[in-house]
C-alpha cells in the first residue's frame, strides 16, 4: 500500500502519520512522500528531518496545471491512497476521475477535518464551535470529493469539551484525537486492501 500525504501548513497530522508508518515494519505500508504547495510549510523540513522524501508543487499557473504535476509525481510512486492532512486546497472531480481510473473507480483521497461534520466545514472549525461553545465537537475523516468537507464519511468520534476552558486547549484535545484516528485509519489502511468499504460497515 503505497500512501502520499498533502499538507500545506504545521504538519502534526503528516508527522504522526510518518511515525506511525514507521512502527508498522511488517506491513506493505510506505509513505512515499510528502507534497505541499506551500514554500514555507513547516511540514517540509520536518518530514525531511524523518526520512520522507518531500514535493514542493506550488500553483504557478492554472489549476489543471497544477493537478496536472501532481497526477504526475502520484503516477511516477504508483500511490494508492493520497491522505490529506491540512491540504489547504480543494482537489478537482477530474484529479479525483483520473486517481480513481487507478484504481478499479475507488475513491483514494481522504480528509480529516476537526469538527463533525457536516458541522463547522472550512476554515478555522475549531475557533467557530469554541466561539459558539458548542456543546459537543470531534473529529471527521472522510472521503473526498468536488466540495469543501463534503465527501462521503468514513469515521467520526465526538469530543464534550468545556467551554469555559481557552481555545489553545480545544485545538490541543482535538488535535490529539486527530492524530489518534489518523493513525489508527492508517494502520488499517496497511492490513486491508481496499478499505473503504469495510471501512463503511465497521464503523
Ligand atoms: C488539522 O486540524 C486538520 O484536521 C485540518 O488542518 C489541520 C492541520 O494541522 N484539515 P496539522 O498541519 O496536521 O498540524
Amino acid at each position: 500500500v503505497r500512501v502520499a500525504i498533502f499538507a500545506s501548513g504545521t504538519g502534526s497530522n503528516a508527522m504522526a502519520l510518518i511515525n506511525k508508518a514507521k512502527e508498522l515494519p511488517n506491513s506493505s505500508l510506505t509513505i512515499e512522500f510528502v507534497l505541499s504547495d506551500k514554500l514555507n510549510a513547516p511540514v517540509l523540513e520536518k518530514a525531511k528531518n524523518a526520512g520522507v522524501r518531500t514535493y514542493l508543487i506550488e500553483k504557478k499557473q492554472t489549476r489543471e496545471q497544477h493537478e496536472a504535476e501532481i497526477l504526475g509525481v502520484l503516477r511516477e510512486h504508483h500511490v494508492d491512497w493520497v491522505l490529506l492532512a491540512g491540504y489547504m486546497r480543494l482537489v478537482s472531480g477530474s484529479f479525483l476521475k483520473q486517481l480513481s481510473q487507478w484504481h478499479d473507480g475507488h475513491s483514494q483521497v481522504v480528509n480529516i477535518h476537526p469538527s463533525l461534520l457536516p458541522e463547522y466545514p472550512g476554515k478555522d472549525s475549531i475557533a467557530r464551535a469554541h466561539t459558539d461553545k458548542a456543546e459537543k465537537t470531534g473529529v471527521t475523516i472522510h472521503l473526498v470529493d468536488e466540495g469543501m468537507d463534503t465527501g462521503s464519511i468514513l469515521l467520526q468520534e465526538a469530543l464534550f469539551l468545556n467551554p469555559h476552558h481557552p481555545l489553545q486547549t480545544w485545538a490541543e484535545e482535538i488535535h490529539r484525537l486527530e492524530h489518534k484516528m489518523y493513525t489508527r485509519f492508517l494502520q488499517d489502511l496497511a492490513f486491508k486492501k481496499h478499505p473503504t468499504n469495510h471501512f463503511q460497515e465497521t464503523y
